[in-house]
């Protein structure tokens, strides 16, 4: 499409979608954001901090389950471009309760695609983008031998997330192919770096090591991943706006395949060379094992695999790359080093989240 001018960010308090809206408002300053986010124990406002105040920004805080809500948005502001995050997005959470996983991605989405059909299609029929962000977990798992993921390969999704997750893919096709809605989907693989909720394994094991505690291993640690650094996602999904073909899916990944095992080996090496690196860190973070001349690796610990755990991810890019000139700027190593350091920077924005103090916060602003 020709550049949104008008642009609704579902879930843009969440840590792809924080990542998204800074780097957009950075980039295009005359465009308007509306970012629309429910708050919920994955939405942080801090991640949002410096752009209160920008005239082009607005915070809506209400949920995309709320199509007339969503109605009024698309009218009022003049949205022509819906660049959908919002999910629950936890896979240990939708095994434990995956009703909040049909509700928000799967109604959820079909509440704004409901939205955006009575206002775009059914309304002056404006040019317009629904952008539907997704993951490579639709596919299902890989053994170590299987080709990666295209855009072809069967959807076979093995957790109630992955299982909402695809639900809500074939719902974007299905209102293209049926209604005409412009949509574009993007599969994206793991991400990581700036604003991650710590309860997800790189946050969760760096601020583990910081804090001197154990860092949780599943099962033998051989589960491979296919690792992007969030603002090369970023990046990606501005290709898609800018050339993707409506109708169109697109698999991004980082061409960084990875065990998680080796994965938390590399953070430990980097939080232990940022430690030689800069001798006050041991003063600020005394229980981890550098202040005391150890390897963060001495916290590894396996416990029980999870049930359903996919044992290989992998991302056939080609598509993107040939058809959208994408390829990330990071590696792995200058990724995770940008990631080591950002958490260190904000040890506010992950303490406040971990303490419980944000989420009060949020409680007496919007009672949610
Ligand atoms: N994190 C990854 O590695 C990854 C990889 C591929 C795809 N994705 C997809 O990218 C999207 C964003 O992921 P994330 O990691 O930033 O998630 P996140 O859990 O960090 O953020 C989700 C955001 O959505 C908001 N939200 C939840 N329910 C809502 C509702 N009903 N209405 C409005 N807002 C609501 C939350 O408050 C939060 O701000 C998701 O759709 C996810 O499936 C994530």
């Amino acid at each position: 499409m020709t550049q949104p001018r008008s642009m609704l960010i579902t879930g843009g308090a969440g840590f792809i979608g924080a990542n998204f809206v800074h780097h957009w408002a950075a980039k295009y300053p005359e465009h308007r954001l509306v970012v629309l986010d429910a708050l919920t124990y994955a939405g942080n406002l801090q991640s949002l901090q410096g752009l209160d105040g920008q005239p082009n920004y607005r915070f809506v805080h209400g949920s995309i389950n709320d199509q007339r809500l969503v109605e009024q948005l698309l009218k009022e502001e003049g949205i022509d471009c819906i660049l959908h995050f919002a999910a629950e997005s936890h896979v240990d959470r939708s095994i434990t309760g995956p009703d909040a996983f049909i509700e928000t991605n799967v109604l959820g989405t079909h509440a704004l695609l409901k939205a955006a059909r009575a206002v775009w299609l059914a309304g002056d029929g404006r040019p317009h983008r629904f952008h539907h962000v997704s993951t490579d977990e639709v596919y299902g798992t890989l053994t170590p031998t299987d080709p990666p993921f295209t855009e072809s390969t069967a959807y076979a999704p093995n957790s109630p997330y992955a299982a909402s997750k695809a639900a809500s893919d074939h719902l974007v096709r299905a209102y293209h192919e049926t209604y005409g809605l412009e949509v574009t989907t993007s599969n994206c693989s793991n991400n990581y770096g700036p604003y991650h909720f710590p309860e997800k394994l790189i946050p969760l094991c760096l601020i583990n090591i910081l804090s001197g505690k154990p860092l949780p291993i599943y099962g033998d640690g051989q589960q491979v991943r296919d690792w992007l650094y969030v603002a090369d996602h970023c990046r990606g999904i501005e290709r898609v706006l800018e050339v993707g073909r409506s109708g169109r899916t697109y698999n991004i990944g980082g061409h960084n395949e990875m065990a998680n095992l080796d994965l938390v080996h590399s953070l430990c090496a980097r939080v232990d060379a940022a430690f030689a690196e800069a001798p006050e860190l041991s003063e600020r973070f005394p229980d981890a094992p550098p202040a005391r001349g150890k390897a963060s690796t001495e916290l590894i610990t396996f416990v029980k695999d999870r049930p359903g755990h996919d044992r290989r991810y992998a991302i056939d890019a080609r598509r993107a790359t040939e058809e959208l000139g994408f390829v990330p700027a990071e590696t792995f190593e200058t990724g995770i080093a940008k990631t080591v350091h950002w958490y260190l920077g904000h040890e506010t924005w992950w303490r406040n989240v971990l303490s419980g103090e944000y989420r009060d916060w949020v409680q007496q602003q919007y009672g949610s």
